[in-house]
């Protein structure tokens, strides 16, 4: 994932430290479920492993992410698949020449960066053939709460300017209605936590914040970032901090919508 405004992306950090982003895609994937010689495009793809697990079950599938770091080492890993470096809000059908129109678009983790989700589903809308599924997963309503909150109260606290909405986390009813503007019947929509562990130990907090949250900081100066995270971590610890893990309250929204013809 991929709007290089959003955040600074280290892919080495993102696939060692982060690989449960990938992992638990694998389930997205299964929702997906690519049928040999289906045309599918992987929107936000990272590092690529997710689009290297669509290839193997068969499937003709390009990946595209912003992030130039990001496509450099999925292209370095996967030198078979075939990866586009682009915007997903400003893609149509000659970005892909003759490998589009689409059976599927999908796309795991990706999503919530992007402001402007008009502009992206008039994209899917324009790759995807008519009959086309979109498979996604998302941060949803409520995803990672108890951090931003913490946060938001340390910024306050410090009489530091609030960050601006950070990700897009839509009920399922928004993201449902958005669809179907779009020309898309929504087949399935679910919310549903998942605490997450993350790695690193002691330090996973700190680490997420590191490769996630550039958001979340607004106005605290670099010089002032690290006593920040501290602070955030005394206000968590007690809630998402046991036997040495962080647990997150990751709260994912996944669906599965049809272009309707
Ligand atoms: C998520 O995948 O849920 C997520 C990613 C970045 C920031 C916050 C949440």
């Amino acid at each position: 994932m991929t709007d290089e405004t959003a955040n600074n992306w280290d892919s080495a950090a993102y696939d060692d430290s982060h690989s449960f982003v990938y992992e638990y895609g694998s389930n997205v994937v299964a929702l997906l479920d690519p049928a040999p010689g289906e045309r599918v495009l992987d929107l936000g793809c990272g590092t690529g492993h997710l689009t290297a697990r669509i290839e193997e079950m068969g499937a003709d599938v390009v990946g595209l992410d912003q992030s130039a770091e990001m496509i450099e080492t999925a292209r370095e890993a996967h030198p078979e698949i075939n990866f586009v470096r682009a915007d997903a809000r400003h893609v149509d059908l000659a970005t892909f020449g003759e490998r589009a129109p689409f059976d599927a678009v999908f796309s795991n983790a990706a999503l919530h960066w992007i402001d402007e989700q008009d502009a992206v589903l008039d994209a899917v809308t324009d790759v995807l053939r008519p009959g086309g599924r979109f498979v996604a997963e998302l941060g949803g309503s409520g995803n990672v709460g108890t951090i931003v909150n913490a946060l938001s109260a340390e910024i306050d606290a410090r009489e530091y300017d609030p960050p601006s909405e950070p990700w897009y986390f839509p009920t399922v009813g928004e993201h449902a209605s958005t669809l179907e503007a779009h020309g898309f019947e929504v087949r399935y929509a679910r919310l549903f936590d998942r605490p997450t562990e993350l790695d690193d130990g002691a330090n996973g907090l700190a680490a997420w914040l590191e490769m996630f949250g550039d958001r979340l900081f607004g106005s605290v100066p670099d010089d002032d970032r690290d006593s920040v995270v501290a602070a955030v971590e005394d206000r968590l610890r007690d809630d998402l901090y046991d036997d040495g893990t962080w647990t997150i309250d990751y709260r994912r929204l996944r669906f599965v919508a049809v272009l309707t013809e």
